[in-house]
């Protein structure tokens, strides 16, 4: 592995789109990373973005012309590709894509495109139809074979009100892509790991709750809503996976074109995991009840005159251990949660160990920190080496990020 860069230096290319609005974002990461940033602004995306915005967040002055007789006296434009580690388009507009893989050198950005010889990584950023038109996916495929990285583009919302895929990249992403490509200087390597498609691999996915009865009419359960499970259902599926969520009653609505497995105890849950086996990357998201009622009963249980009923309860089966210590068919990649209220990075260590898994997702589950039913997670991502505490992200994002993290740890394993 190649050392990381020290100081590193990037050439961010702002195209217009509205995605525009999260290249802010990205440049605040970026900056709080130490990271030096100079922007180059296209005519478009100073319809979105404006010059101040970018120059306030990068603490740099921001390029827009070809020939502008200031900057070249500052810093000749070929000057200032050569002077970053790496060239990021972001948003990547089609019309961007499209110059750049005709080697048209119209404009500032074009130019620089042309005349540098970095590394450079796009985050799409179009409209469903442009993005798949068969006019963007020749130039897609004319830049992947010139070597361009691409980040991105998800699927989801569109501002036009469209849904499908050619939404940017979160800045989140973006960033690690970055930092991926930063501390990467063989680009096979870089090609590996910033792979994230998932297409010919299989994800098995444990979502939700599980009810365990106590009698026809009640059971034991617990507050897990299901959203981050399903979430990765659907990042993982947007990735090109083909997924298996196994799910516990939620109010939520299946991801179309996953595998569907509604179940209710813990038992099911195991028993539908060993049906879904093998894959290549398991995620027990799943909040299993720990226990069942030992011996629960086949009528309701009536009010008496001996008083409530005593419930003797009995450990479940533990479907993550189960699965993380297999000897045949263990999936390459086995992923658990850790559902936390205090000592969260301790605990996920010691349970990561306990469970025999690689990866531990761990979480603060305190009611302060809302995450039980909530939109947003703040993931800590432990594993055999380290601990990495994500920001508070929507469990949406937390979720893409989560799958590419995943898909570039089994890119390099495989
Ligand atoms: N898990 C599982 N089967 C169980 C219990 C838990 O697969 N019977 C999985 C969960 O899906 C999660 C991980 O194990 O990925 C940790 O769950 P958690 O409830 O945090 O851990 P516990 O095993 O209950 O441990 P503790 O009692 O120490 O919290």
């Amino acid at each position: 592995m190649a050392e990381p860069i020290k100081n590193p230096s990037i050439l961010l290319i702002v195209g217009g789109g509205i995605a525009a609005y999260k290249s802010l974002e990205l440049i605040r990461l970026l900056r709080a990373a130490e990271v030096e940033v100079r922007v180059v602004l296209t005519k478009a995306g100073a319809q979105f973005v404006t010059p101040l915005s970018l120059a306030s967040l990068s603490g740099n002055k921001v390029y827009e012309d070809l020939f502008s007789l200031t900057d070249e006296t500052e810093m000749g434009h070929i000057e200032l590709s050569r002077q970053a580690d790496l060239v990021v388009m972001a948003p990547a507009t089609a019309d961007l894509l499209a110059k750049a893989a005709q080697g048209h050198a119209n404009d500032l950005a074009s130019t620089l495109l042309l005349a540098s010889d970095k590394t450079a990584l796009a985050a799409p950023a179009m409209n469903w139809r442009m993005f798949t038109h068969p006019a963007t996916q020749r130039n897609l495929a004319r830049l992947r074979t010139d070597g361009m990285f691409f980040i991105g583009p998800n699927d989801g919302a569109m501002a036009c009100g469209e849904f499908g895929p050619g939404r940017m990249a979160e800045p989140v992403e973006i960033f690690d892509a970055i930092q991926t490509a930063l501390n990467r200087t063989k680009r096979t390597d870089l090609h590996d790991e910033l792979c994230q498609d998932l297409a010919g691999r299989k994800m098995i996915i444990t979502a939700g709750p599980t009810h365990e009865p106590i009698d026809p009419v009640r059971y034991l359960a617990n507050r897990s809503s299901g959203k981050q499970g399903y979430a990765i259902a659907r990042a993982a599926q947007a990735a090109g996976a083909e997924v298996v969520l196994i799910s516990g009653p939620v109010s939520l609505v299946a991801p179309p074109g996953v595998g569907f497995v509604g179940v209710e105890t813990a038992r099911e849950m195991a028993a539908a995991v060993e049906v879904a086996l093998p894959c290549d990357i398991f995620i027990a998201a799943a909040a299993v009840a720990d226990w069942r009622v030992e011996a629960d009963s086949d009528q309701k249980i009536k009010k008496g005159s001996e008083g409530p009923p005593l419930l003797r309860l009995t450990e479940n089966p533990d479907i993550l251990a189960g699965v993380a210590r297999r000897v045949e068919n263990r999936p390459p990649l086995v992923v658990g949660f850790a559902a936390e209220t205090e000592n969260l990075i301790e605990h996920a260590r010691q349970k990561r160990m306990r469970k025999g898994c690689d990866v531990i997702v761990a979480n603060d589950v305190s009611p302060a920190a809302g995450v039980m039913g909530g939109d947003d997670n703040t993931m800590v991502i432990v594993d055999a080496e380290s601990e990495t505490v994500w920001p508070k992200l929507s469990k949406e994002d937390a979720a893409r990020r989560l799958v590419a993290h995943l898909g570039r740890i089994l890119a390099k394993r495989s």
